[in-house]
């Protein structure tokens, strides 16, 4: 299939304004049409205007801009949340759902989270669903079933024509920030698994077309040998999107 590769910045909860801009503005100029995949960034909520302000100013056609969440329903009494349309309204177009931070710091359920995935579809958003097992789940030989099952969850009710605008990101928890990464062959196994399940659940058609990320501590010297594996078309960067040479590294190996 020629899935064109994805690569996805999660800045979580880091940067002050002025480096979180200058970050962005510096990527504007180094990621140009030619870039060889798709790109998102997704800083925290409270610089996402000035980012996407900047992005503007830079010239940026190539970027997407993505939150790490948001609130599902529309504006209203929802005391310190974010709506889909205030994102929207500062030129969002990409949010993140079910990261393991959310699900295992936070607290988020599947079925919040696949009501966020209903949500955010409806609203025309592109959503980058993450899923992934812990690693007592690993070593219990579980990570294609909770795959699986954190998909069956999370993706009820959407239709085919909705996982257009679907990039599923695969993130062992384990190897979240920790340095330890998954072998290439051990992530395009899990790989082909999701994609097998996203068969069963929709078609061979639809599951052919989605991108699905590996996230779990990629860096420039890992990048290219994952992404050349079959089934993994890009990645979510947390740490190594924070520094512009490091993710411009990466997006360069995603060919
Ligand atoms: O969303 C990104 C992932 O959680 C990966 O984070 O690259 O720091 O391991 P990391």
């Amino acid at each position: 299939a020629s899935r064109k590769k994805y690569v996805g910045g999660n800045w979580k909860m880091n940067l002050n304004k002025a480096e979180a801009v200058a970050l962005a503005k510096d990527l504007a100029t180094k990621v140009d049409d030619a870039a060889p995949c798709e790109v998102a960034i997704c800083p925290p909520f409270v610089y996402l205007d000035a980012i996407s302000q900047a992005l503007c100013e830079a010239g940026n056609k190539t970027i997407k801009l993505g939150a790490q969440d948001f609130w599902t329903a529309g504006n209203g009494a929802y005391t310190g949340e974010i709506s889909l349309d205030m994102l929207k309204d500062v030129g969002v177009s990409v949010v993140l759902t079910g990261h393991s931070e959310r699900r295992h710091v936070i607290g988020e359920t599947d079925v919040l989270i696949n009501e966020k995935n209903l949500k955010a579809l409806e609203a025309g958003m592109e959503v980058i669903f993450c899923i992934g097992e812990k690693l007592e789940q690993r070593e219990a030989g579980q990570t294609d079933a909770i795959n699986a099952a954190q998909m069956s969850y999370g993706l009820a009710g959407v239709t085919a024509e909705q996982m257009k605008n679907v990039v599923v990101a695969y993130e062992p928890v384990w190897a979240i920030g920790t340095g330890k990464t998954a072998t290439p062959e051990d992530a395009q196994k899990a790989h082909k698994a999701i994609r097998e399940h996203l068969t069963s659940m929709f078609s061979k058609e639809v599951a052919d077309g989605v991108r699905i990320q590996y996230g779990g501590s990629m860096k420039p010297s890992n990048a290219g040998e994952l992404m050349g594996q079959a089934d993994i078309d890009g990645g979510l960067i947390g740490g190594a999107a924070l520094k512009a040479d490091d993710f411009m590294g990466i997006i360069n190996a995603a060919k």
